[in-house]
């Protein structure tokens, strides 16, 4: 007969094969969706780890970092966090020996269930982590807003960056804040160096959302280059890319545009000058040597008048 601390170790030791030692990949359906009050909505949660047979569901409202449990499910137990009981229902059985798939169920009641739902698997022992969903963002539609795309605008980088060019993507008048930026250049994905804001801003019914290129100077001085901002925009049943783009420009040799006409001005000035000067100095040339004729002619006239004289 096994000693209870005997079983235990046997039994963490299992858990540690079971899973601890394994990643989950959890997957949640949908990623997005956006609904009116008195609709219904099932969120589901699935995964491929038949001994994981604990999942939990929390909500992320908009803007929080925090998350907050709504509940979870223990192979057939539901287990309803107080304060949720009366709108949230989770279904399904994680016993068996098949893939595990169970669900959030819920009526959509107002604004405040605007969020971000994720599940999570856990194996049943203590101490062992938590696998999560992706995540699925849902938004209340709110009364007199129109769900509309962005536009979408790319600005070309301060003449005053040297070393480095920003480039700069602003997404606005949309709602609502279902979107994701990704950048190209010349047609390939850029994902190092590009920084969106995390948060879309809101502006009265709208929302606007800014995301940053850096490429290295040479990178933007080819004018043959392309720059493309993509915006995805999820609007309750398809994702529509909103885009634009902008051209490399030329190396005017880290200058303003302005300043170099300013210093071409002053060359051709300082070169008119040059030619005027030279000119006037010949000229003076010109005045002496004819000056100085004049005076040998005389002085050979006086000499053949003193000599005449002689
Ligand atoms: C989970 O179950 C639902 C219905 O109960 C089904 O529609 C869905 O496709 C299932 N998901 C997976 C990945 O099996
Ligand atoms: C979402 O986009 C699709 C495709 O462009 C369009 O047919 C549909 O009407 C749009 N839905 C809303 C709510 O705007």
């Amino acid at each position: 007969m096994m000693n209870s601390k005997v079983r235990m170790m046997y039994f963490l030791l299992l858990c540690c094969l079971a899973g601890g030692c394994l990643s989950v990949e959890v997957h949640q359906t949908p990623s997005a969706l956006i609904q009116s009050p008195g609709d219904k909505v099932q969120l589901f949660c699935t995964h491929g780890r038949t001994d994981y047979r604990m999942m939990l569901w929390y909500l992320q409202p908009h803007g929080d970092t925090a998350m907050t449990l709504i509940g979870y499910l223990n192979f057939k137990v539901v287990k309803m966090e107080e304060s949720y009981e009366q709108v949230f229902n989770i279904t399904g059985d994680l016993g068996g020996t098949s893939a595990k798939n169970a669900s959030l169920i819920f009526q959509i009641q107002g604004f405040e269930q605007s969020a971000v739902y994720y599940c999570a698997a856990i194996v049943r022992c203590v101490n062992y982590e938590a696998y999560f969903g992706q995540g699925t963002k849902l938004t209340v539609l709110e009364p007199d807003h129109d769900v509309t795309p962005p536009t979408v605008q790319v600005f070309k980088p301060s003449e005053k960056e040297c070393k480095v060019k920003t480039l700069v993507c602003v997404a606005s008048g949309f709602y609502p804040d279902h979107v994701s930026v990704s950048w190209e250049v010349d047609g390939v994905t850029e994902t190092d160096s590009v920084a969106t804001d995390n948060t879309a801003l809101r502006e009265g019914k709208h929302y606007s959302l800014s995301s940053r290129l850096t490429v290295q100077s040479k990178t933007w001085f080819k004018p043959s280059r392309t720059f493309t901002c993509r915006v995805s925009f999820f609007n309750g049943t398809d994702t529509i890319d909103v885009e634009d783009s902008i051209t490399g420009e030329t190396d005017s040799g880290g200058m303003p545009n302005d300043t170099k006409m300013k210093i071409m001005q002053n060359a051709k000035l300082t070169y008119s000058v040059l030619i005027a000067k030279s000119f006037i100095y010949g000229v003076f040339i010109m005045f002496l040597v004819w000056k100085l004729k004049g005076l040998s002619g005389k002085q050979s006239s006086r000499e053949r008048s003193c000599g005449l004289n002689n």
